[in-house]
């Protein structure tokens, strides 16, 4: 059995992800806040023999969410279990507009579920599987902005180049353990998702680069998020997986 913990499951990637997860001979925990779409998941997943636990679980709350994983986790059978891989895929590109506008609230829960949250589910996850036999991967959903700084999304790329770093030093602690896990925080693309259309219905005053992203939603230049799921399970099962702790899925 490979157990799959999948966040951000409710729509977008996360939900591509999941969607294309569910087989027979996997066993998936997946979290989001939005609960008809996890019922929906559940339904399907059950439906196809697929053992999943579909959480809904706020982000905004590491420690609260680092709780459920660990119960969740509770309730696999090691023994069982040839790949364990964590796929922290939520986040959020809002607030968007120049620091001088944000409010502090609004600073704090973008960085709890871009970066404090992935951070306590890693920890969480490394801490329980520790022991087990399963090859362990984490596969940390980064993006292009964590390189290049974009005005208007310094909360989005600080989080997400924080994310990276994140994941640098625990590659360094995990490699030449036993049974080390392999972990990598990779870009995946510019993807047809919510998080797009929010980026486009920014005021351009609060994000210059918008007519750029206009733009590859009008030449349709966006990948799909099934595509773009499949590109980054593709990833997952490479080889070499880990060997570049940072990585952009679109590096031939
Ligand atoms: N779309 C792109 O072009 C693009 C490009 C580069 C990187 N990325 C990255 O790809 C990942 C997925 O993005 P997406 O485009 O699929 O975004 P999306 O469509 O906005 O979906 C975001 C997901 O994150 C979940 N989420 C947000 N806040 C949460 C919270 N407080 N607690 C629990 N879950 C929460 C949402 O579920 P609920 O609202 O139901 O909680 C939703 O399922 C993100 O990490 C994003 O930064 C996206």
């Amino acid at each position: 059995m490979k157990l799959y913990i999948i966040t951000g499951v409710s729509r977008g990637l996360g939900a591509a992800l999941a969607e294309a997860l569910i087989d027979p001979a996997h066993q998936l925990i997946c979290m989001a806040r939005s609960k008809p779409p996890l019922a929906a998941l559940r339904t399907r997943a059950k439906a196809q023999g697929c053992r999943v636990a579909a959480l809904s679980v706020d982000l905004g709350n590491p420690k609260k969410a680092a709780t459920v994983l660990q119960k969740a986790l509770a309730n696999v059978d090691p023994a069982t279990c040839t790949d364990a891989c964590l796929i922290n895929n939520a986040g959020v590109v809002e607030p968007i507009g120049p620091a001088d506008k944000l409010l502090p609230d609004d600073i704090s829960a973008g960085v709890l579920v871009n970066l404090a949250a992935p951070m306590a589910l890693t920890a969480a996850f490394l801490r329980h599987t520790a022991g087990w036999n399963a090859t362990r991967k984490v596969l940390n959903i980064s993006s292009g902005a964590a390189h290049k700084a974009y005005a208007g999304w310094s909360m989005y790329g600080a989080t997400k180049a924080a994310l990276d770093q994140f994941t640098r030093c625990v590659a360094l602690e995990q490699q030449g353990r036993p049974n080390g896990a392999r972990i990598v925080a990779l870009a995946p693309g510019v993807i047809d998702t919510a998080m797009q259309t929010a980026v486009r219905n920014t005021p351009l005053e609060n994000f210059a680069e918008k007519p750029r992203f206009v733009a590859l939603k009008e030449n349709g230049q966006l990948t799909s998020p099934a595509q773009a799921a499949q590109r980054l399970l593709d990833y997952l099962e490479r080889p070499g997986f880990g060997s570049t702790p940072v990585d952009d899925v679109r590096r031939p």
